[in-house]
């Protein structure tokens, strides 16, 4: 089977058609009619991080086309304690039908899917989270009605979540704008490829060192953590060195006025955004993260039916 590891595996095509299908679906589950696509089939849902979102819209969402999701954190797994990437997606491939995992290690969820003989989801790793940015564009294309020539500015750290929204962004012909603070730029090599991919579709790409320089006229403005939980030493030093990338009122005034405040969760209130614009009239948080359940129905169909 098919995996999604990076939506860079994918073409534009599929990634359109992926949109397309989660559209389909999301209005069929409104209407109680979610086609049971994967009846009878189980994913593994292996976690090495905490998660909210992810794990229950896998597990919600694969209940809703008629299969079953099966939560696995990695530290009661034998993989949590030594046993091989290669006899842990061997055995799994016999019991399951797909695997999803959140894991600390990019390499290793692609040697986990070069084992497996079953589709591999990447529900987050150290590079990259392509199932959040399946829904973030989702998100912006029900609320603008399209995509293409939008501008997008990403502020903050240049991070997984950062990686894979440029690279969604770039393949629906979005005009995206990158912001970190020195020192926590997004992967060159990726955003290099995602810029290609952005001027194929009549995109563009540019990133700076200046918020403001990134947020001037822009129709979505998108944001991350800058600290996460268990961090504690080093969050005094990034709260220094993120002075001024704050998503607050004085910043998005330069937006466009019907811009998109959009955040992928979890977010800490007063750190990467003031309370008034996440809990604003123009942020779509909510419905984004909403959006996770029928994006991944969308990739679930896809890779496993
Ligand atoms: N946005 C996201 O992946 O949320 P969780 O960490 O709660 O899964």
């Amino acid at each position: 089977g098919k995996d999604l590891l990076t939506l860079l595996d994918y073409s534009k095509e599929e990634v359109k058609d992926l949109i397309q299908l989660a559209v389909e679906l999301k209005k069929l589950t409104k209407e109680g009619k979610c086609p049971p696509l994967l009846e009878g089939k189980t994913l593994g849902m292996i976690f090495e991080k905490h998660s909210t979102r992810t794990r229950i819209s896998f597990e919600v969402g694969m209940k809703q086309l008629g299969g079953n999701g099966m939560f696995m954190h990695a530290r009661d797994l034998q993989i949590g304690r030594g046993e091989s990437v290669y006899d842990t997606g061997n055995v799994l491939s016999g019991y399951l039908d797909g695997i999803m995992i959140r894991a600390n290690s990019h390499d290793m969820v692609k040697e986990l899917a070069e084992h497996a003989s079953i589709p591999v989801i990447n529900g987050l790793t150290d590079i990259f989270h392509p199932c959040q940015a399946l829904a973030d564009i989702l998100t912006i294309h029900e609320v603008k009605g399209y995509t293409a020539g939008l501008k997008i500015a990403y502020i903050g750290d240049g991070n997984n979540v950062a990686h894979s929204l440029v690279i969604a962004a770039a393949y629906m012909g979005m005009h995206i704008a990158v912001a970190t603070p020195v020192g926590y730029e997004a992967d060159e090599e990726i955003i290099q490829k995602a810029k290609t991919i952005a001027l194929e579709n009549g995109g563009s790409l540019f990133v700076s060192n200046d918020p403001l320089e990134a947020v001037v006229n822009t129709d979505v403005v998108y944001t991350d953590v800058w600290t996460s939980m268990g961090q504690e030493e080093e969050a005094a030093k990034r709260l220094a060195d993120f002075k001024g990338f704050q998503i607050n009122d004085d910043l998005v005034a330069n937006a466009k006025n019907d811009y998109m405040f959009l955040h992928c969760l979890p977010a800490h209130r007063e750190e990467e955004v003031a309370t008034s614009v996440i809990d604003g009239p123009n942020s779509y948080i909510f419905q984004q993260a909403e959006n996770r359940l029928h994006a991944q129905k969308a990739v679930l169909a896809s890779v496993m039916a």
